[in-house]
């Protein structure tokens, strides 16, 4: 279970005011997902947002975090960081997926069944597209 083609990092890597991003792969598919550090563990959750699900919450250099919550840049929803729920915004309400993951001996490793870690930071398979399009951050 706690192998190491299944530890996606140790746990001080991950911060608690922004999030880090892995690749997992699901069947052919690769999926991102980011990591953030809560005050009693550690969540993961696959990296789209809940209104327009082709837009990324961490777009490669940690999501925009405040008071626990995780930001989406394109239209301002917030999701809370220990539930994924989103608590404002156009998806209010809607929760983000989450992926299972442990924390054993100061590393994280991911324990969802239905996930392979692919490997740290973007996939490469993302639709470079939905990183066209104007948002908050002016990316
Ligand atoms: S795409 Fe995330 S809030 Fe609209």
């Amino acid at each position: 279970m706690f192998t190491d083609d299944r530890k996606l990092a140790d746990l001080d890597e991950i911060p608690r005011d922004s999030t880090l991003l892995v690749t997992l792969r699901q069947g052919f598919d690769e999926q991102e997902a980011l990591l953030i550090q809560l005050a009693d563990g550690v969540a993961c959750w696959e990296n789209t947002c809940q209104h327009w699900t082709d837009v990324r919450l961490d777009k490669g250099s940690g999501a925009r975090v405040t008071d626990g919550e995780i930001w989406c840049q394109k239209h301002g929803a917030t999701f809370a960081a220990t539930d994924g729920e989103c608590t404002h915004g156009p998806c209010e309400g809607a929760y983000l997926t989450e992926v299972d993951v442990t924390v054993h001996e100061g590393a994280v490793y991911l324990t969802d069944d239905d996930y392979e870690f692919a490997h740290r930071g973007p996939s490469d398979d993302i639709d470079l597209s939905s990183r066209g399009r104007i948002d908050f951050s002016g990316t």
